[in-house]
């Protein structure tokens, strides 16, 4: 799980990398490193730390190069491991995004063959590779190398002697931008943006030549192809901080703006999946992390509206599980589109024979290859690695699917779905109104969450996923300790740890579970634990809590995307106050290509 960017054309290729790289910075910033070619000789920096802390004074004037933000997975963070990698006469050097499982084997060999490696990393082995069968060609030497290569990656290669850069990839994302008079690749999109619009996302196999003025592309055949050209509509400007102090606060921020997107077009026509093509008994919902919590709040979303039963899995199981007797439709929900477990779970999925569905927030990522079906959130891009818009356009879409299958089946009246839809259509408005006032949670973010050591979120039926993620955005960015729990369980053996110092915070709205989650409440506050209630305005829960944040109000069923925003805010601001590496945390990376 990196971040690779090459550069071919007129300017000062140095320069460009470095943008691009921090860019990249969300897919890992543990060490860094470039290489760029300067009159037939390649220099070099590299080391642990981030982009930043490269040091580049003097040289680096060519108009070539590579660039790279690692996130490690073989061998730790060091000058040593960091990217790139040369062959053992410093002729060729190579970045690398993936996995190579193979490694050991192809070392053995090569370590055989009298090279040197200098590193731990998996990704040494490609630069002697191509090394090895290089002999004046360096298209026909990568060729080669990745035809030995198992396991994912995506590549970019460079030569002293050649005037060209060559790219590859195989279950890594990589893309190439079309600009005048040069060329870009790279693993995302903001990469490129300062340069060019246009772009083509590589497919698994295919390798690349790349000149100033040329693309040339082969499938994984050899074959000659090409691949769409995309215009990207969004700018630089959407993926850089516009004001704000961190991306996940303008990100925040962006969330009434990203559900109106999300639901532009599909009130009143939700088509992009015809669902009556499928015969849908069951649901079954895979993800990871965050998407996953969208998952679970999509299975009381859906069985509510839809009255089709929804199980969950965790992605990183799925694939170990063993297939029950049925063959649910299957939902994979991944922002990324790139999570490796998450589209293993896929491949397993399509293997068992069921038909399957993808919702992702990036066009034409690895996991849309890998399902029947895809829908996109519109959430627009997200650099915090912290995932929050992208949550609240995967529930959005959710909503959105449940009211069509209830239609479909006619568990759903069309009065009821256009009360259902009215509720989605104010939605932006509610969320808004709920960030312009920001105060109250600002100030028990820094009295009350930065100076605990642990931190519970209770909620229940639809809003106990919503505690999770709470839970799980705290820990993420704050380092505090926090576990989300359904408020009726923390009698079950939690209750041992409440005392003054754990805050809880409690989510309550008026659902069927009302009347039991002020009992539950009380037993809390009767343990003497801080208590921050979040839900409506309301006498009876303000009465048993310390402090409050009020959300607009809301249908139950809608209420997570409310809650999810205050508890989001909770996160963030905690974090601010302790200091954090907000849109950084430390040992994480937005997209984890690896399982
Ligand atoms: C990583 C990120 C999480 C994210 C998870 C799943 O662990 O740090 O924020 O929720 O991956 O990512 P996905 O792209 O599949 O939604």
């Amino acid at each position: 799980m990196c971040g690779i960017v090459g550069y071919i054309g007129n300017s000062r290729a140095l320069d460009i990398l470095l943008k691009g790289m921090k860019r990249l910075e969300y897919r890992g910033y543990d060490s860094a490193g470039i290489a760029v070619r300067n009159h037939d000789e390649i220099e070099t920096e590299k080391r642990k730390g981030r982009v930043d802390d490269l040091e580049l004074d003097g040289l680096f004037d060519g108009n070539i190069g590579i660039g790279h933000t690692r996130w490690a997975t073989h061998g730790k963070p060091s000058d040593e491991n960091s990217h790139p990698f040369f062959d053992c006469t410093g002729s060729l050097a190579i970045v690398h995004n993936g996995i190579i499982d193979n490694f050991v084997t192809l070392k053995e060999e090569l370590e055989m063959a009298g090279h040197t490696f200098t590193s731990q990393t998996d990704s040494e082995v490609i630069a002697h590779m191509v090394e090895e069968y290089y002999s004046g060609d360096l298209l026909d030497a990568v060729t080669k190398t990745v035809s030995r290569l198992k396991g994912s990656y995506a590549i970019v290669v460079m030569h002293r002697d050649h005037q060209e850069l060559i790219a590859s990839r195989n279950q890594s994302p990589l893309v190439v931008g079309m600009g005048t008079e040069e060329n870009l690749v790279a693993s995302d999109v903001p990469a490129l943006l300062d340069h060019t619009n246009e772009v083509k996302y590589l497919m698994d196999g295919d390798i690349v030549r790349i000149t100033p003025d040329a693309v040339f592309i082969r499938d994984a055949t050899g074959r000659e192809v090409d691949r769409e050209t995309k215009v990207i509509k969004w700018t630089v400007e959407d993926a850089e901080k516009g004001g704000f102090e961190h991306f996940m606060l303008k990100e925040i921020h962006e969330q009434p703006k990203a559900i109106h997107e999300s639901l532009l077009g599909r009130l009143v026509e939700f088509d992009e999946v015809d669902f009556a093509r499928y015969d849908i008994r069951h649901i079954n919902i895979v993800s990871c992390g965050t998407s996953y919590h969208a998952g679970l709040v999509g299975k009381y979303i859906i069985e509510s509206i839809a009255g089709i039963p929804c199980m969950l899995d965790l992605a990183s199981e799925y694939r170990y599980s063993s297939p029950p007797d049925i063959y649910p439709f299957t939902v994979f929900i991944s922002q990324s589109g790139e999570t490796a477990d998450t589209i293993g779970a896929a491949k397993e999925a399509r293997r068992r024979g069921c038909k399957t569905l993808g919702i992702t927030n990036v066009l034409d990522s690895s996991l849309t290859r890998e399902v029947d079906e895809v829908i996109y959130t519109q959430a627009g891009p997200e650099i915090g690695v912290a995932a929050t818009k992208t949550f609240t356009t995967q529930l959005i879409v959710l909503y959105l699917m449940a009211i069509e299958l209830g239609l479909q089946r006619g568990k759903l009246l069309i009065e009821q779905a256009e009360t259902y839809r009215n509720e989605l259509r104010k939605l932006p408005r509610r969320v808004e109104v709920l960030l312009n006032d920001t105060e109250e949670i600002q100030d028990i973010s820094k009295r009350v969450l930065a100076n605990a050591e642990d931190i519970f979120f209770v909620g229940r039926n639809i809003n106990y996923p919503v505690a999770l993620e709470g839970a799980l955005k705290l820990k993420e960015i704050a380092y505090i300790h926090a576990a989300g729990y359904p408020a009726g369980e923390l009698k079950h053996g939690p209750f041992a740890l409440l005392t003054r110092e754990t805050p809880v915070v409690a989510i309550c709205v008026k659902d069927s579970t009302y009347e039991k989650m002020l009992g539950n409440i009380g037993e809390i506050a009767a343990r003497e634990s801080p208590l921050i209630g979040v839900g409506q305005e309301d006498h009876e829960l303000e009465k048993l809590c310390d402090e409050m944040v009020h959300i607009p109000d809301i249908p139950p069923l809608f209420s997570p995307v409310l809650i999810n925003v205050v508890l989001q805010l909770f996160a963030y601001y905690t974090a601010y106050n302790l200091g954090r590496s907000i849109d950084k945390p430390r040992n994480l990376a937005k997209s984890v290509t690896v399982e």
